[in-house]
């Protein structure tokens, strides 16, 4: 039996969610950083701008700065992606969580707590939908390190599931980055399917080939 409970957020929780969150998101960065350096584009690039300048300038400083600084503004690239992430939404649905997923149809946000610790974290919204079809959409998943493994971040996704079932939704969908390897597993094992890969829409999310993946979880035509 799981020691942790399930419940709706509180405004209590409101620090202890913002700081799982930021962290939850920004810890891929590594991940992603080190995708990008196993382009062999990338370093086809770096290897022409160093031919370049060993050409245009007599600089042995500037030569032997040049993969370095390439390697740095790629790691800067990657963290301002996330941090970038984190930062849009603290500002967004996460600065007024009561307001944005407790007080509009179709929204919610639930805590895990265990002893009085918040342990994990989900939201509901109703996504933009062309097709008009009445789906969910996951958002906000994340679980503290130190109580990963437990199965909290699968009991999140059922609560999510649950919810939309009782809503009469046809699919609960959500997207993730494709560092997120964790989530992605978790979802294919939650019966999720893969729908859509594409890069990312912001410029250089090409370059650094920065993907998102949705998924989506499907529930019977005929109930
Ligand atoms: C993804 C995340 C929520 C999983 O939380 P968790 O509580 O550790 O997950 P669970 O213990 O419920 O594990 C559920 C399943 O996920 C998969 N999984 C979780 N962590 C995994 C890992 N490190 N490697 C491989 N699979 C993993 C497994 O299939 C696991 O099922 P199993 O234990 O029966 O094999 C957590 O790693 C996290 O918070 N990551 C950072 C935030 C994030 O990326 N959120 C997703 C936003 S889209």
């Amino acid at each position: 039996m799981p020691d942790y409970v399930i419940r709706l957020y509180k405004d209590s929780d409101y620090e202890a969610v913002r700081d799982i969150f930021s962290r939850g998101i920004k810890e891929h960065t590594k991940t992603a950083f080190l995708h990008t350096l196993s382009l062999p584009y990338i370093w086809a690039l770096l290897l022409a701008l160093f031919l370049f300048l060993r050409q245009t300038t007599g600089s042995y400083l500037l030569l032997a700065m040049v993969m370095p600084l390439g390697v740095a503004a790629l790691w800067l690239l990657n963290r301002h992606v996330y941090a970038g992430y984190v930062q849009n939404s603290l500002t967004n649905d996460m600065m007024n969580i009561r307001k944005y997923y407790l007080e509009r149809d179709g929204y919610c946000f639930w805590v895990a707590e265990l002893a009085g610790e918040i342990v994990g974290m989900v939201a509901a919204i109703v996504p933009e939908n062309p097709t008009g079809e009445n789906q969910v959409e996951l958002k906000r998943l994340s679980v503290p390190i130190k109580h990963r493994g437990k199965g909290i971040a699968k009991a999140l996704c059922r609560t999510v599931i649950d919810y939309a079932w009782k809503r009469g939704s046809s699919a609960v969908v959500l997207s993730t980055s494709m560092a997120q390897i964790d989530a992605s597993q978790l979802y294919l094992k939650m019966g999720f399917r893969r729908t859509i890969t594409e890069h990312a829409p912001f410029i250089l999310a090409k370059f650094i080939d920065f993907r998102i993946l949705a998924f989506q979880y499907d529930f019977p035509k005929y109930r």
